[in-house]
């Protein structure tokens, strides 16, 4: 699908100071970076621009600070410093955001220089989208950037402020984003297979209503198939379920029947006792789990199934683990089908989450066409949702 917006190509850059909302929004132990994924996938824009002759003033939020001031555990200095790292490039940091030390900092950048501004989250302003952050912000540069695409979703100050007062344009990672992720409803090459899993159907019902209208077939797993068993009839013991929810989720395979798209629910499945890093599981049929054991993973019928599934698919969207995948005896079914999807030809696109933390566990990353950036940004897209930070960026 064709990206709608204006992207950093669209725009003369050369000799402007550009303002960039990345989202550096990294796992930080003892001050260093853990996963460097978001700032790898920050870079492509930045060197554009770098070679374009731009100014450059990164500005992100890392974590969830109250916004009553600076929180030395979330400063985005060790992001500048991977950033620095990664590129070779000068970065210069500033503990400052709103303030006129950033302000002096942001006036002092010169082509070609990248700065970045302190956690943008320190205020309360950032998350209310106060105008007078938006002016700020905009203060400083001449163009606005947005490639923060796992914040893309937030209404937030850094996000779409700035974009009421300086012309506002994509960066190439928000582009690829926005493109992959509407593109499986746009035109996908079928069979187009959606495997969803996860603990809720609460949580991700707009995504699977979405995915229903698009794709060929749709693969069930995790805690949320355990609702959808209520909803045929079968008992599910112990197992994760919400009962508000069985309802809904019956009209679900309703309607996926009428819309010729194929529910693949799991045929048999891994149970225990109780939850922990010492159950042990049996196999049991979906409709014979005992009253006194809780569902922790897809069996190995089920196994084979989605995997045939997954094979045969030219492609696959994937947002959930299967089973509790962090406890080794039951990472089983959600490893499988990760191999199964990397071991194919198709085209491969993982929503965030729990299934990138599943396959970054495998070891499967590279052989995955793309993995989303985002978490909830991704959802949100997936579920047909107009993002807020794209909305304000100018059409092309
Ligand atoms: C994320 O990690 O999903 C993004 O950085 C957004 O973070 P938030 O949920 O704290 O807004």
């Amino acid at each position: 699908m064709a990206f709608t917006k204006k992207t950093v190509r669209d725009i003369d850059v050369d000799g402007k100071k550009v303002l960039m909302r990345v989202d550096f929004n990294v796992p930080l132990k003892d001050g260093v970076v853990t996963d460097d994924t978001r700032v790898r996938a920050a870079i492509p824009t930045i060197q554009y621009l770098k070679e374009h002759n731009a100014g450059i003033i990164l500005m992100s939020h890392l974590g969830r600070p109250k916004g009553d001031g600076a929180e030395p555990a979330l400063t985005l200095k060790p992001a500048a410093d991977k950033l620095a790292e990664l590129t070779g490039y000068d970065v210069k940091f500033v503990a400052d955001t709103y303030g006129d030390e950033a302000a002096e900092a942001c006036a002092a950048v010169k082509p070609g220089d990248i700065l970045v501004l302190e956690n943008v989250r320190f205020l309360k302003a950032e998350k209310k989208n106060d105008p007078e952050v938006a002016k700020k912000f905009a203060s400083y540069a001449d163009i606005f950037v947005l490639d923060a695409f796992g914040t893309a979703h937030r209404a937030q100050g850094s996000v779409v402020g700035a974009a009421e007062f300086i012309p506002a344009v994509a960066g190439f990672l928000l582009e690829k984003e926005v493109d992959t992720l509407t593109g499986i409803f746009a035109d996908p090459e079928r069979p187009f297979v959606a495997v969803v899993g996860g603990s809720k159907v609460s949580s991700k019902i707009g995504v699977l209503e979405n995915l229903i209208e698009s794709a060929n077939t749709l693969i069930i797993g995790g805690g949320m198939a355990y609702t959808f068993f209520l909803a045929k009839g079968y008992s599910v013991g112990k197992s994760l379920q919400e009962p508000d929810w069985i309802e809904r989720a019956g009209e679900m395979l309703k309607k996926a029947e009428e819309k010729g798209c194929q529910i693949l629910l799991p045929v048999d499945n891994i149970v225990a006792d109780h939850f922990g890093e010492d159950a042990e599981g049996v196999v049991v049929a979906s409709d014979s789990i005992p009253d006194d054991m809780m569902g922790m993973d897809i069996g190995p019928e089920t196994e084979k199934l989605y995997c045939d599934a997954v094979k045969a698919a030219k492609t696959v969207f994937w947002n959930g683990p299967m089973g509790v995948f962090e406890i080794e005896q039951f990472a089983h079914g959600t490893q499988a089908v990760a191999e199964a999807i990397a071991d194919s030809d198709c085209t491969s696109i993982i929503g965030g989450g729990d299934s990138v933390a599943a396959i970054n566990k495998f070891g499967l990353a590279d052989k995955m066409s793309w993995i989303s950036t985002g978490g909830g940004a991704s959802m949100e897209l997936v579920e047909g949702k107009a993002l807020p930070g794209v909305e304000a960026l100018l059409d092309a």
